[in-house]
């Protein structure tokens, strides 16, 4: 179903070129082919939840390096509404963003909605967060939805569960996400979107075993694992990818749901993640913390007031070429916009850069040196 036809013959909407394994880790380096352009992998997507990458223009986006980003169903189905989207022409245009879009399926979003939310075999009911209004998502609702919208990859409606949880739970979790992909499954058909399926299990080895061979015996052209960066300790997760990602098909695309930190980044690559997402680089920006070379820097400390450095000394964005700590201190000071632009455009080309980076680094055999010399220097924080 994730075909388009050119020249009478049937393309899959969404190839997967992988280009180089790595002799000395799991890490690779691939090609992902979309209708609206290819993307180097390993790649970090940008998160705009509400179809903009918070205090980032599409231009802005495209300068620092961004090539895919990713949306929402659940919040631009509550506003504006996909069909509203739909008749602008899909998502790409209505937020004039000409690269390749990834959504969210909302099984992330409705299940954090705690008390909000009742989970049945049909699908999950639950209240808006702005005005309390009832909604039932279904496999099938969010396959209407994410084909509306019109990203070159849609996600499965998965329920992700939280850290820690018992087995029991997990195990039923798990086993409904994988009815529900194989719905996801039937009800997609759109030529030139690819779906992807999302492993869960949460920290259960069996789980995610039988997770990760129910769903790829459904032969998506993409994989996630979901379920992490939920409250585990970093050391759990990194054995559960340990685990899980040599059980997924080595031509297709693995992505890691949730997960920006840089540490957690180099650790997944390093484990044969090619894809991320996450939206603490955007978000720690809009409070004032920023990523440098030595670990995190919050900039209304004190200790900023008459420091006319860069943020980070070894970075070459627009605001470190441009601005000082204590200009950028003063902006958030007095709560001008301008600052926040400043700290989210660092944040997103040090993660950006860091990917392209670790790229070079897979492709000269020396990730584990590269990774080696980024901990001489970072502080890895518990984000
Ligand atoms: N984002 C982070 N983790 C998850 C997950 O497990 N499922 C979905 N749909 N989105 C996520
Ligand atoms: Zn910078």
């Amino acid at each position: 179903c994730s075909s388009s036809n050119l020249g009478g013959k049937l393309l899959p909407a969404v190839t997967f070129e992988l280009l180089k394994e790595s002799t000395e880790s799991k890490a690779r380096l691939g090609k992902l082919h979309t209708p609206h352009g290819t993307v180097d992998t390993p790649v970090f997507m940008p998160v705009g939840t509400q179809a903009t990458v918070k205090a980032m223009s599409p231009r802005e986006l495209e300068e620092i390096g961004a090539r895919i980003i990713l949306s929402n169903t659940y919040h631009l189905y509550l506003r504006p509404g996909h069909t509203l989207i739909q008749e602008a022409g899909g998502l790409h245009k209505f937020m004039a963003w000409s690269g390749p879009i990834l959504t969210d399926s909302g099984g992330f979003q409705v299940f954090s909605l705690g008390d909000l939310r009742k989970i049945t075999e049909e699908g999950v009911e639950f209240r808006s967060h702005i005005d309390g209004s009832k909604h039932l998502f279904t496999p099938e609702k969010v396959m209407e939805i994410e084909m509306a919208l019109g990203p070159d990859i849609a996600m499965v409606f998965d329920e992700c569960v939280s850290y820690p949880t018992t087995y029991e739970y997990a195990k039923e979790a798990m086993e409904r996400t994988t009815r529900w992909a194989e719905r996801c499954l039937k009800a997609h058909h759109k030529e030139d979107q690819a779906l992807f399926a999302i492993v869960q299990g949460s920290s259960f080895r069996e789980l995610r075993e039988k997770s990760a061979r129910d769903l790829v015996s459904l032969d998506f052209p993409g994989y996630a694992v979901g379920g992490l960066s939920v409250g585990e300790p970093k050391p759990l997760m990194y054995e559960v990818l340990d685990y899980t990602v040599p059980l997924l098909p080595l031509h297709k695309p693995r992505y890691l749901m949730g997960v920006g930190s840089p540490d957690c980044v180099i650790e997944g690559v390093l484990r044969g993640i090619d894809m991320f997402d996450c939206v603490l680089p955007t978000r720690i920006a809009r409070n004032g913390t920023v990523f440098t070379k030595l670990g995190k820097l919050v900039i209304r400390n004190a200790k900023y007031k008459n420091d006319f450095t860069p943020l980070d000394h070894h970075c070459d964005c627009y605001t470190c070429r441009t601005f000082t700590r204590a200009y950028i201190r003063h902006l958030f000071n007095v709560n001008e916009i301008l600052g926040l632009r400043l700290t989210t455009i660092h944040n997103l080309h040090f993660l950006l850069e860091l990917m392209r980076n670790i790229r070079k680094a897979i492709a000269a055999d020396s990730l584990s040196e590269f990774r080696e010399e980024f901990y001489r220097y970072y502080e890895p924080e518990q984000f």
